[in-house]
């Protein structure tokens, strides 16, 4: 494929935003506007990305440090057109340019394919709007070509009843690009440089501006405002939840689920409401997550149930588990077959085998646990000295009474028996009962000490 160079508009201001926050950094579904711009710019592998900034100032470059892409700064900001000609220098070889808004986020992969897809000379990404209030509208002549944009302020009543609207994306040869922006001249009402009169200059040189549709009118809506984003959000989670449902996923409330990256459900999969998914999580075959569940960048492998409030983290849990309610799994946990993980537990940073159980008000921290060890209530490894961490070890078949304290680093051998509100220090060996608490004694004629009344002697 010829040279491709994508640009990024992302200088304006965001005043409606009544924020400090530059508007393309705003989040939508967790991530922030300009970067699902980014990502969508990125799956094109093109020879240069160009992100145009000023509002603001560095924190947009250094927000999106990570992303292979230069960044220009706009100042002043003099219109679209004037943004495009800051990163003329930055373009390269002869193949096609494609500017995109850092503020109209869910712009598909699909759609800016369609536009590439002919190498056009001027293909404008256009859509057709019930209300097309604000937009630039299409102008086409009476054979249906397209004969020139004219913003709103500049147009004429007729025009204005125009439906088909400039969505502000295009894809423009970059050599005609350069030829065209030099030429541009800001002498309309609003006294800017206009990106979108290069449509007018390709028609007078007799070359033909082509368009593509968008396929959602979601595609290309922009983010003016808070309500804009608002409603864009759910948009977008409507669309995520739909996508669900048409692959087989149960969600006992479609508007009641919050994905916030990439969910990924095999079959038969129940989601109950209030549940939210962020970056990239994987539910394997017949997962059930309960109500108001947080699963975050984490996979949940088949026949598990999630009961309510749980909140799983960068974990790994297996087969056939049972997580809460009321479930903590912090990063680093990874949780083999049949382990059951119950209220008020958090497991961090600990491996626990096949069949283990800790149903009830554990801290499970920097621990390896074994198969089939049940770890009674109140259990807590004491895995921090202050300074320090240190791992607790559990070996197979271990039972841990109640209320047990485990001070690591320390080790717990196969087979042995914790006696309930032990604080154990020191390795317990396998197959005995070790406990270390002090011997019950009883206090023959103890009365309990009883409350003087005032005055009296
Ligand atoms: C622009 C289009 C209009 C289209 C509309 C779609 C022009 C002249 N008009 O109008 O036809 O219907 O978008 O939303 O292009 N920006 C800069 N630097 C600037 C000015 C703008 O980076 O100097 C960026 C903004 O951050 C934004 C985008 O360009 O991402 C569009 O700017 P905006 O001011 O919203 O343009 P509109 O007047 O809405
Ligand atoms: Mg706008």
């Amino acid at each position: 494929m010829a040279t491709l160079n994508i640009v990024i508009l992302a200088a304006g201001k965001g005043t409606r935003m009544h924020s400090d926050l530059p508007k393309v950094l705003h989040s939508l579904a967790g991530k922030p506007l300009l970067q699902h711009v980014l990502d969508t710019a990125t799956e094109f592998s093109p020879d240069k990305t160009c992100v145009v900034y000023g509002h603001g100032g560095e924190i947009v470059p250094q927000t999106m440090a990570h992303y292979k892409a230069d960044f220009v700064l706009q100042e002043p900001q003099l219109g679209t057109g004037h943004a495009v000609q800051q990163a003329l220098p930055q373009l390269q070889g002869h193949g096609l340019t494609m500017v995109l808004y850092g503020d109209v986020p869910l712009i598909q992969h699909t759609t800016l394919r369609q536009m590439l897809s002919r190498q056009d000379a001027l293909t404008l990404l256009t859509v057709h709007l019930d209300n097309p209030t604000g937009y630039g509208r299409i102008v086409r002549d009476g054979s249906g070509n397209i004969t020139s944009i004219v913003e709103e302020k500049d147009a004429t009543p007729e025009q204005r009843s125009i439906k088909e609207v400039n969505t502000g994306i295009l894809a423009a040869s970059t050599h005609l690009l350069r030829n065209w922006l030099a030429k541009l001249q800001n002498n309309n009402s609003q006294g800017e440089y206009y990106l979108t009169d290069i449509a007018a200059m390709a028609v007078e040189q007799g070359i033909l501006v082509h368009s593509v549709q968008a396929a959602h009118a979601w595609e290309v809506q922009g983010i003016n405002s808070k309500v804009q984003l608002a409603e864009l959000e759910r948009t977008w989670q409507r669309e995520q939840s739909y996508h669900l449902l048409g692959q087989g996923v149960t969600l006992a409330d479609p508007a009641r689920v919050d994905i916030r990256g990439k969910l990924v459900c095999g079959r038969d999969v129940e989601i109950d409401i209030g549940c939210i998914f962020e970056g990239d999580v994987d539910l394997g075959n017949n997962v059930r997550v309960g109500a108001y569940s947080v699963i975050r960048n984490s996979s949940v492998s088949s026949g598990t149930q999630i009961a309510p409030y749980s909140h799983i983290d960068q974990a790994e849990i297996g087969n056939n588990c049972h997580i809460g309610p009321y479930a903590r799994i912090r990063p680093g946990s990874k949780l083999h077959n049949d382990v059951h993980i119950g209220n008020f537990v958090e497991v961090k940073n600990s491996e626990i085998a096949a069949s283990s159980k800790a149903n009830h008000l554990s801290y499970i921290g920097d621990s390896t646990v074994g198969s089939r060890v049940n770890i009674g209530a109140g259990t807590i490894t004491c895995n921090y000295d202050g300074a320090n961490k240190y791992r607790t070890v559990i070996e197979d078949d271990v039972f841990i009474g109640s209320d047990t304290q485990l001070v690591a680093p320390v080790t717990v051998k196969r087979g042995a028996t914790i006696g309930a509100g032990s604080t154990i220090t020191r390795e317990a060996p396998e197959g005995e009962l070790t406990l270390s608490r002090s011997k019950q004694v009883t206090i023959a004629g103890w009365k309990r000490p009883i409350k003087q009344v005032k005055g009296e002697k």
